[in-house]
């Protein structure tokens, strides 16, 4: 790998996420550029190219599309948790490696991705969006969110829709999915994503019944419930694909937090039993299990002195995830290439569980 000479970003957490992959750079600190009115989470950057480095970012900054006019890469919404803001990304020097080429990974296909508006979810939306997919809906309660992100993809050149879906409440889950029949004909994908945690991490005596069951009606009901009406459109449509995201801490033991552990193990057990039972269908359920993630859902938690530097000391490869990790994988478990995997368990971590 040869050295980047110069990175300079306006943000903070931009920075980040890049130290590993690009090593060697030297990055300069900077504020917010600016604000979003509607507080929806985006973010825009600009990389300034020569030659082959192209290829090289975009396997790092897979959403980026290139100006023929300013030979720049424009990568808009690349990590979908906020701050909003647009950052500037400079780069002198180069470096080695193969970028991915995006193609039609999901050609045809139409899937439904829950909490669809924010974190990985979003990055997983437009990931589908750009591999081709026929249809991609964001369905979610964050409506200012998700319109904005259809609005983001549709203009990209992609298919996308948002729908309001609360995924504890079934009446909603039957509505979406027969609105998704009517509108596309059939579905392929779902990616139950939405999910909750409590940033206050309280160990069990300190947990209530009561925030247990919020916990478990976002985790674990809702991923049946989508599962339970996913089901009869995808045998329809000649199978499909269900990812479930999990968290490690459905794997290993929490030092904090209760009930968002319990209810991940609810919902990787449920994966396992859908799996053997749909099989025969053509029908595939998988999870993914992310490690530690930098989203709106983790803001204030990395927020607090020290959490972001104990948990990247946690991870063997040395940085937080960013939400495109986590949607590689999912793509993965989502298209045909994954057509004799079910059942499985796709760790996302930098290697944390496997200390
Ligand atoms: N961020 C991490 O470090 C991390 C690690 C492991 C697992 N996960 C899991 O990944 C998934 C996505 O999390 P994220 O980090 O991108 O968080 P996020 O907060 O950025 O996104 C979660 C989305 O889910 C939506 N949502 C919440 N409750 C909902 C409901 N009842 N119905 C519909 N939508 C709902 C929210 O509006 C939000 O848009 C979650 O299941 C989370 O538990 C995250």
């Amino acid at each position: 790998m040869r050295e980047i000479r110069t990175l300079r970003s306006t943000w903070r957490g931009l920075e980040t996420g890049l130290r590993r992959p690009l090593n060697g750079h030297e990055a300069g600190n900077g504020g917010y550029s600016q604000e979003v009115a509607c507080g929806a989470p985006r973010q825009s950057s600009t990389l300034l190219l020569e030659g082959e480095e192209e290829t090289c970012c975009r396997a790092w900054w897979p959403f980026a599309t290139k100006s023929e006019k300013t030979d720049t890469l424009e990568a808009t919404g690349l990590n979908n948790y906020a701050p909003p803001l647009y950052s500037t990304v400079k780069f002198l020097g180069s470096f080695e490696g193969k970028g991915h080429t995006m193609g039609g990974r999901l050609a045809g296909k139409v899937a439904i991705v829950t909490g669809g508006a924010s974190g990985i979810g979003a990055a997983t939306c437009r990931l589908f969006a750009k591999e081709g997919a026929r249809g991609v809906v964001i369905a979610d309660v964050n409506e200012a969110a998700g319109t904005i992100l259809e609005a983001d993809i549709r203009r990209e050149g992609g298919n996308a829709t948002f729908r309001p879906l609360d995924v504890t409440q079934e009446s909603q889950w039957i509505e979406t999915v027969d609105a998704v029949i009517a509108q596309y004909g059939r579905l392929d994908i779902l990616v139950n994503n939405a999910g909750r945690s409590d940033p206050a991490r309280p160990v069990v005596e300190q947990a209530t019944g009561e925030a247990w069951d919020l916990m478990f009606a976002a985790n674990a009901k809702g991923v049946f419930l989508g599962v339970k009406h996913a089901i009869p459109a995808m045998r329809r449509s000649g199978g499909g694909s269900v990812i479930n995201v999990i968290s490690v801490y459905a794997l290993v033991g929490s030092p904090l937090g209760t009930a968002y552990s319990a209810s991940k193990g609810a919902a990787r057990a449920f994966t396992r039993t859908a799996a053997v039972q749909y099989a025969p269908e053509g029908i595939r359920v998988n999870s993914v299990f992310p490690g530690f993630v930098e989203t709106p859902m983790t803001r204030e938690v990395h927020a607090q002195p020290g959490v972001r530097e104990e948990r990247t000391a946690l991870t063997p490869l040395g940085r937080l995830a960013m939400p495109e990790d986590i949607a590689w994988g999912i793509l993965y478990l989502a298209s045909d290439e994954s057509s004799f995997v079910t059942g499985s368990e796709l760790v996302i971590d930098g290697g944390m569980t496997a200390r």
